[in-house]
């Protein structure tokens, strides 16, 4: 059978970096996320017996004996063993943005791997269920299985059973809501995201301190969320994100995913906001920069930011919803 899901990406305002088992991807802490309107990936999967071994496609490109194809199988091969089916599959993926640069590409794409692939088996899952199948492929994956303001809540259980995401509040709670995403480079970056978090934990002396204080800023965003205060909901976002990236530049050997325009990008965000235009910024394992504001500051702030050095592109997204199944087949 031949399913398609649609899902988009999601942008962390607090953010997952560590695992506690890499093999059922266990966080060491929770995270809390936004889900990115029109930031997606669209992925058909067919299960088949016309195939002798499993084809990906993304982007227009076969991907043969790469991590990209090899994880693409890891995550087919569980969906075979949940499902019972031994067929071989196609898959056929599209991102609408830049893959593998920091903008979570591989969120929406387990995401909908998961769904279409579920689906084309013949199993139904709910979102709970979703999620914690997407999050077997990548972590940030487990939060784009939710629509608007997203947990991820890491669970205490040793097989993963509790550790899924939870819905915060819908699209529709705060639609003033926006991250602009700067686009300063297209380059894949040189180490994952899953490399680096597992670098941070076996050597950054900082670590502790991230989890000693991770849940404070959980408690926050989640009280600003339902509260809609923009103020501390951003305040903690990007002290969140600068605590992630402390941990990141203290490990052996040091990871810095900042270019110049990163840096261009956060000095400009700090005079704004100290002249009255409040904005906050969040970055993760990658050089672009997603600002945080409110609907009202969004025309004034994007000429600004294409004005910054360094920036190619800027993309504007407001609280989006969780997959869906979509007719449109890209095969
Ligand atoms: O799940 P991964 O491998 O995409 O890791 C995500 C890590 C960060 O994007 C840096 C943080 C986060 O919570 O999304």
């Amino acid at each position: 059978m031949k399913s398609t899901a649609i899902a988009n990406a999601n942008i962390a305002l607090v953010k997952y970096w560590g695992k506690k088992d890499k093999k059922l991807m266990l966080p060491q802490n929770s995270s809390i996320s936004m889900t990115l309107d029109g930031l997606n990936t669209i992925t058909t999967v067919e299960f088949d017996k016309k195939y002798d071994k499993d084809i990906f496609v993304l982007n227009d490109q076969e991907l043969r004996e790469n991590k990209e194809f090899e994880k693409v199988v890891k995550h087919l091969d569980l969906i075979r063993k949940i499902s019972g089916t031994r067929e071989k599959a196609k898959v056929v993926s599209k991102n609408n943005f830049p893959t593998a640069a920091g903008l979570a590409s591989s969120a929406s794409g387990f995401a909908a791997l998961s769904l279409a692939g579920a689906q084309a088996a013949g199993i139904d899952l709910d979102l709970k269920e979703l999620s914690k199948l997407a999050r077997r492929g990548s972590g940030s994956a487990t939060r784009s299985c939710q629509g608007g303001f997203v947990e991820w809540q890491k669970g205490e259980k040793e097989d993963g059973s509790d550790s899924y995401a939870v819905q915060i509040a819908k699209p529709e709670h705060w639609p003033e809501f926006r991250m602009i995403t700067t686009i300063v480079s297209t380059v894949t970056k040189k180490v994952s995201s899953r490399a680096g978090m597992a670098q941070t934990v076996e050597t950054c002396p900082m670590y502790k301190a991230w989890l000693d204080t991770v849940n404070e800023d959980l408690k926050k965003v989640k009280r600003g969320i339902l509260e809609k205060d923009f103020t501390l909901v951003g305040k903690t976002t990007e002290s969140n994100c600068l605590k992630m990236h402390a941990t990141m530049i203290t490990t052996q050997p040091a990871i810095v995913y900042w270019m110049p325009a990163t840096l261009e990008i956060i000095h400009a965000i700090l005079a704004w906001r100290e002249k009255g235009l409040e904005c906050y910024f969040t970055i993760d394992a990658g050089p672009q920069v997603k600002v945080i504001c409110l609907e009202k500051d969004v025309s004034e702030l994007e000429k600004r930011l294409q004005a910054v050095e360094g920036v190619k592109k800027t993309i504007v997204c407001k609280p989006g919803e969780e997959p869906k199944l979509i007719n449109e087949h890209l095969f």
